[in-house]
């Protein structure tokens, strides 16, 4: 048997013990990619995948280690600035006319964007009355995201994406800095609660107005990509707005007309249903 065949029964075996012994599915992730983290891992750790499974399944530690190199936590703040901009002008005002507002960002990775978005409430006036949740399914990366502290190298990239993204004061203003890394200030840290949540299996997280998830069904199938669409949808209120990737399409839930455009462009729409 070829090689690369073999390599894919040992993928498949060690994906099965991730769910079997973990409750972890990554089953209708996106093959190709799942595959490259998985040969990432083994690559890193010693001679093939199958030397990877007895540790997955005797080593209580080493699933972190595992779920940490699967997902890909890259992120930015204020990544792609005219998103930003465009729920700064054309989201936020509507959320204005709720007293109470809920955000969910989905797949928030080490919370660049998360944060984004608490500094743009800061500036509408919004924060005050808004509850942001933050989930992710990698804890390593939760842990980080609430130490909200980032290295001083991005910084002079996320001050222009700030003022591109119609930021109004200063991006010092939101920060302490030493030589290597700035820290965002504690009241905005404050706001957001972060918490382990699988959109795999996961239910309903709760009612909310705004859902921001980015950059994560682009490593999901059609079929995954359909279960956390209509978990969004049943998530949101009815009018409450869904943000996507760019990258990134409703083709998976096209026939059920849940959603409809609010900005194609920077893949903004609105939810049609209502909680059930
Ligand atoms: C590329 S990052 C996106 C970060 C951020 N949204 C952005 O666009 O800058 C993808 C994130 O999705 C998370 N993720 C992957 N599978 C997930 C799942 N089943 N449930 C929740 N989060 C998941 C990963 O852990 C990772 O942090």
């Amino acid at each position: 048997m070829e090689e690369s065949k073999i390599q894919d029964i040992e993928i498949s075996l060690f994906l099965d013990a991730l769910l079997q012994r973990h409750g972890y599915d990554f089953g209708n992730y996106a093959k190709a990619s799942i595959k490259r983290r998985v040969l990432g891992l083994a690559s890193a750790q010693c001679q093939s995948v199958a030397e990877l499974i007895p540790r997955l399944l005797h080593e209580e530690d080493y699933l972190a280690e595992v779920i940490s190199q699967l997902s890909v936590p890259v992120s930015a703040m204020f990544r792609d600035p005219p998103v930003f901009k465009t729920l700064r002008e054309t989201v936020l005002p509507l959320l204005k006319t709720y007293p109470r507002i809920n955000v969910w960002q989905a797949g928030c990775a080490t919370g660049e964007e998360v944060f984004s978005l608490v500094i743009m409430l800061e500036e509408e006036g919004l924060l005050e009355r808004t509850q942001i949740y933050a989930t992710d399914i990698n804890d390593i990366v939760l842990h980080k995201a609430e130490d909200g502290i980032f290295p001083m190298r991005n910084l002079a990239e996320y001050e222009r994406n700030y003022k591109s993204a119609g930021g109004k004061a200063m991006f010092s203003d939101y920060y302490i800095a030493n030589d290597e890394f700035f820290r965002i200030h504690e009241h905005l840290r404050q706001k957001i609660v972060f918490a382990h949540h699988n959109l795999v299996s996961d239910g309903v997280f709760c009612e909310v107005q705004l859902i921001l998830c980015r950059n994560v069904l682009i490593y999901f199938n059609d079929e995954l990509q359909k279960r956390v669409l209509n978990l969004f949808h049943k998530s949101l209120v009815r009018n409450g707005f869904l943000c996507l990737g760019t990258r990134e399409s409703l083709r998976a839930v096209e026939a059920q007309h849940i959603f409809t455009v609010h900005n194609q462009e920077c893949m903004i729409f609105h939810n049609q249903g209502i909680l059930s």
